[in-house]
């Protein structure tokens, strides 16, 4: 079992820090996971096959949402900020200012 992911000395972070850094690894690995879907599908001819790969993309987002949301609702600062980012219209880079500025 690999333990590189940690930064600092595991026994020395709290057993909430160490959830929470699975939880990010989590929802790094669901966003690699839909990468490597969304190349399989640019490339695959059989469209059987793609059409399972598309499936397994679909469920790749609810992992993602849900390592997100959990993360969320640890980090009330970073949900402020993609509040005013997320489902918004306009330009991003904006809305992004808008959002940093709401978290301080
Ligand atoms: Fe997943």
């Amino acid at each position: 079992m690999a333990f590189d992911q940690y930064h600092e000395p595991p026994h020395e972070l709290s057993d909430e820090t160490r959830t929470f850094v699975r939880m990010m690894l989590s929802l790094i690995e669901e966003a690699q996971a839909i990468d490597w879907y969304e190349q399989r599908m640019s490339v695959e001819k059989d469209k059987q096959a793609k059409a399972i790969m598309k499936n397994a993309q679909h469920e790749e987002f609810k992992h993602f949402g849900m390592d997100l949301e959990f993360l969320l609702r640890k980090k009330p600062v970073w949900r402020t900020v993609l509040k005013a980012i997320l489902f918004q219209e306009g330009d991003i880079v904006k809305l992004g200012e808008a959002g940093e500025e709401k978290a301080e």
